[in-house]
């Protein structure tokens, strides 16, 4: 057990000790979005909420790294594209028609919390109450009002939320941090700890199937019960996967349905209304995500002018982050990608720790991330400056793949007509230079998807639905074969990916990261080039 300090002095000194070291979490960038974008958004989503409902949003978690360190604030990308908030312990309603107080009608509501001068002298500057009020929004009311006001969630039909993680910490010194808030309101609308988001949806499933979906609905839930034995435990699941096949469903309808309206919360319909808005950008985020792209590129160039045999893969991720930086990124949208030869084959390779990368290809997945959008462009490339026969064939594949899947981005197709172009000119790529003896052999040398969603979150959410303008796609073909594949060794640990930031356009796709050579020789033509840091010599540090 750890002793407590006896005396005021080192009572004392534990606390500036602990103020030294504690949290050098950034918080209270500024957004460059307008506070109009956001209201805005606010009104689309209010018109996409069932009638009599509050959609209620919480800010992120501050995370914790080790110790008295946390890592550096993230906002939730919800919370910052309906608010502009970027403050941690926040919480937003959003309400269906309007509400009534004292000053008059609102269909908003903003829980942020106080100004601390303590805290910002450690931290930085926060907005407090005032600040946000000036960010347009109906009500702004301190955080510790939400657990005061003992809001009536029972009056509406329906309280819309994401289902909650289990990623809250507590802080024992602020009663109202996002633990406290949270706990309030999961008491408040009956959400319990023993609430099994799986069941419930399970019993949405049965209340609604009909007898014909009812044997698929059987064989899901069996399928589930694979990874969770808990499932088949439950009577009503028992019985409907058990009932007489001539028996009719109404019986366990009535009891889902009974045990469904027990709340009135919903964990579902909130994250498609989300992805609905989000998956079209407006002017002012497609501004932002070109600039996040244009950053990401002039990375990839640099890289390729810089390169030489000597570096490591830290010191290729190293390149790209000074430039990011440089350009006022404040940091990769999602962890970096950086594999030579064997490490290109591992897809969500972060570790980024090869130092011999002599003569390889080397696998480059970055993304800057400005103003919280994020770009996701992925280059790869020879280190040597020079494609081997080997690289240049299997690299000419992916090439025509991808300016395939690039072509089929069209307004009204679907996300599997881009896959399907890319995949079949994989398919017969490696079908021709014999490395696959039948065409479905494809997959294990393609085992990911094609194409995502771009904007606040790197995997954005969408429908998924046919292209529409002003989507942002990434169109990523690849061909990755590890060593000991059962083709001519030849072809072992060889990496490599080609991946483009798309504007969808009533004209057509719009290619966002041209910026950076794609083509194999005009790889190799830049790489030929000078770069600023060829000069850039920093004296040995010796390991003594
Ligand atoms: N960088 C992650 C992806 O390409 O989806
Ligand atoms: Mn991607
Ligand atoms: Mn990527």
């Amino acid at each position: 057990m750890k002793q407590e300090p006896k005396n005021i002095i080192s009572r004392l000194l534990m606390l500036v000790l602990f103020f030294c070291f504690v949290t050098p979490t950034s918080f209270g960038q500024k957004s460059e979005l307008s506070s109009d974008f956001h209201k805005n958004r606010r009104i689309q989503l209010r018109e996409k909420l069932p009638p009599n409902s509050v959609a209620v949003f919480f800010s992120s978690p501050v995370r914790n790294r080790a110790n008295d360190v946390d890592y550096e604030y993230h906002p939730d990308p919800n919370f910052n594209y309906l608010t502009g908030w970027n403050e941690p312990h926040a919480v937003l309603m959003v309400y269906s028609v309007p509400q009534k107080d004292d000053s008059g009608f609102f269909s908003e509501k903003l829980y942020v919390r106080e100004r601390n001068p303590q805290n910002e002298m450690w931290n930085g500057r926060q907005l407090g109450v005032e600040g946000a009020a000036k960010m347009g929004f109906d009500r702004v009311v301190s955080k510790e009002r939400f657990k005061k006001e003992q809001q009536a969630f029972d009056q509406f039909d329906q309280v819309l939320i994401f289902d909650f993680k289990n990623d809250v910490r507590d802080d024992p010194r602020d009663n109202s941090d996002l633990f406290d808030l949270q706990s309030h309101f999961r008491t408040t609308i009956g959400y319990t700890s023993d609430f099994n988001a799986s069941l419930y949806r399970i019993y949405q499933r049965i209340r609604t199937a009909t007898e014909e979906e009812a044997p698929y609905l059987k064989r899901l839930i069996r399928y589930q019960a694979s990874s969770d034995s808990t499932l088949l435990k439950d009577p009503l699941i028992n019985d409907f996967l058990n009932r007489d096949p001539n028996a009719q469903v109404t019986d366990l309808q009535t009891r889902s349905a009974y045990l469904v309206r027990d709340y009135n919360f919903d964990i579902d319909q909130l994250e498609q209304i989300m992805a609905s808005l989000r998956e079209r950008k407006t002017p002012e985020e497609i501004r932002l995500l070109k600039k996040a792209i244009r950053i990401s590129t002039q990375g990839q160039v640099e890289v390729m002018k810089a390169l030489h045999p000597q570096m490591t893969e830290r010191e290729v991720q190293g390149i790209h982050q000074l430039v990011f930086k440089k350009y006022g990124a404040a940091h990769e949208g999602y962890p970096s990608i950086v594999g030579a030869g064997d490490n290109a084959c591992v897809l969500h390779y972060i570790t980024n720790d090869k130092t011999n990368i002599e003569n390889q290809l080397i696998l480059m997945d970055l993304g800057a991330e400005y103003n919280g959008y994020t770009a996701d462009v992925t280059r790869t490339i020879p280190v040597s400056g020079t494609f081997t026969l080997e690289q240049r064939a299997l690299y000419k594949i992916v090439y025509d793949a991808q300016t395939a899947g690039i072509d089929a981005s069209l307004v009204g197709a679907t996300f599997s007509d881009i896959s399907k172009a890319t995949n079949e000119v994989v398919q017969k790529g490696l079908l021709e230079l014999g490395i696959i003896k039948s065409p479905e052999e494809y997959r294990r040398y393609l085992p990911h998807g094609i194409s995502h969603h771009i904007g606040l979150d790197v995997h954005d959410p969408g429908l998924y639905g046919a292209l529409e303008p002003d989507m942002v796609i990434t169109v990523e073909p690849g061909i990755y074969i590890p060593e000991g594949s059962p083709c001519d060794s030849k072809w072992w640990n060889i990496g490599i990916r080609i991946e483009d930031d798309i504007l969808i356009t009533k004209e057509g796709p719009i290619n966002l990261s041209i910026d950076a050579p794609r083509a194999w020789d005009a790889i190799e033509e830049m790489m030929r080039q000078k770069s600023a840091l060829d000069d850039f010599i920093l004296p040995v540090i010796a390991n003594e």
